[in-house]
């Protein structure tokens, strides 16, 4: 694949980070950026070929198969307006839109021009998550219960983000995409999500949106995901995932806990980790960035996706229903009541419903919990199964 990058800030370094790691056989090779002073520099960093300050020159170049989105929120929707009339397959950061309304209109055009819509969605790609929903979908810890994401940071890099109009919102919008689609991912995405409760408020910076949010997202079956949002967090970025399922459980801890900590006084000053705080004392380094944070992954099935004419694993139709649970939290957040969260396009199962499933001990009873205790004794609380009665047998 040859690739074209719009942007190069932060992230759009990250992606090509990524691409170019590796001996990688898919080749980034223009870049489109506003100034043409920092495409320039962009294209000398990575040894591009082509670089200009016109999106639609770099979108439209001959040799280009499919464009990258890097760039703030607000210019998502255009980028992929004109990938579209040029038929190039397209590939866009998180969130998708700044809104449900908006993100739907991204997945149409795409469906329309019958190109690739590529959600890059990283957390939903790295090594520890890929392997953790095996687990879950291969049935290792029952039926999954609860999926809790958090991510947490001192706050974005650049001004765009702490400004309402082009960002969309603060740190819903910002990192509980994130959070959200690994919650859907582990709950299942053909659950349909039903209805968001939300606090969110301005607790640290002087803007109009807020900084700290803490939201519960209600799915068909009754199963629960929550997500855990700040720009306030001191300490870096904390980048956590909990699954409880009825057989089992599982913690994921991305970035401050990796198994690498190091202690120094500062004399290298080098680059830690993304959002670290410090650079001296006890540190937290992440050892292959773009590898741990699932870009390598995430760019592998995005480019076999577009070769084998298949949907990737996060396409538009995800970052869609992802927007459309921000919008509900936004409401939320607004009424201080469960709201509905409002999908035109549902494109999973419409059978499902809160159910129960007991575990039968046997014909008469369900086992409710077995016992043992600090004496070697060992019983058995059962419930009769017309009764109701609660009951406890020794063994
Ligand atoms: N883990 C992730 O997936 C991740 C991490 C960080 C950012 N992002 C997303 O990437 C996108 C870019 O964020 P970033 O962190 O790279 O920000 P950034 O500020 O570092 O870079 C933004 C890019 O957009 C360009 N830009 C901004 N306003 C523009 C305008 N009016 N006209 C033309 N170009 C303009 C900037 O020049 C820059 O190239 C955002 O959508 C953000 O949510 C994703």
């Amino acid at each position: 694949m040859k690739i074209a990058m719009l942007g190069s800030g932060f992230i759009a370094r990250f992606y090509a980070d990524s691409l170019a790691a590796q001996r990688r056989k898919d080749t980034l090779i223009s870049v489109y950026s506003r100034s043409a002073e920092r495409a320039e520099k962009f294209a000398n960093d990575y040894g591009l070929p082509h670089y200009s300050n016109r999106m639609t020159e770099v979108i439209e170049h001959p040799e280009v198969d499919v464009v990258v989105i890097a760039l703030s929120n607000d210019l998502h929707l255009g980028a992929v307006e004109a990938c579209a009339r040029a038929g190039k397959h397209v590939l866009c950061t998180k969130p998708l839109g700044r809104t449900g309304e908006e993100a739907k209109k991204m997945m149409e055009m795409v469906e329309k021009a019958g190109i690739m819509g590529g959600y890059l969605e990283d957390l939903c790609y790295t090594p520890k998550f890929l392997k953790s929903l095996s687990s879950v979908k291969s049935g290792s810890i029952g039926r999954v219960l609860w999926a809790k994401s958090r991510e947490t940071h001192p706050g974005p890099h650049s001004d765009w983000f702490w400004n309402i109009e082009q960002s969309g919102g603060g740190a819903i919008v910002d990192l509980g995409c994130h959070c959200i689609e690994i919650a859907r991912n582990f709950i299942g995405k053909d659950i349909k999500p039903v209805e968001v409760m939300c606090w969110a408020a301005t607790q640290v910076h002087p803007i109009a949106a807020e900084d700290h949010a803490i939201g519960l997202v209600k799915y068909a079956n009754g199963v629960i995901g929550q997500f855990e949002v700040s720009w306030c967090f001191r300490g870096g970025m904390d980048l956590r995932d909990e699954v409880m399922g009825s057989e089992g459980t599982i913690w994921l801890n991305n970035f401050l806990r990796t198994g690498f900590e190091m202690f120094t006084t500062g004399k290298g000053g080098n680059y830690v980790a993304e959002k670290a705080e410090s650079t001296s004392g006890w540190l937290f380094p992440v050892g292959d960035e773009v590898h741990e944070l699932g870009y390598s992954h995430m760019f592998t099935d995005m480019f076999e996706s577009i070769e084998q004419k298949r949907e990737p694993l996060e396409n538009f139709y995800d970052g869609y229903v992802v927007n459309c649970i921000i919008d509900a939290a936004y409401r939320s957040a607004k009424s201080r009541n469960w709201e509905p969260v409002q999908l035109d396009v549902w494109r999973g199962r419409t059978d499902v419903t809160e159910g129960h499933e007991f575990t039968s001990y046997d014909n008469d009873y369900y086992l409710i919990k077995e016992e043992i205790l600090p004496n070697g004794e060992k019983k058995l609380i059962l419930k009769h199964k017309v009764t109701g009665e609660v009951v406890r047998r020794d063994l």
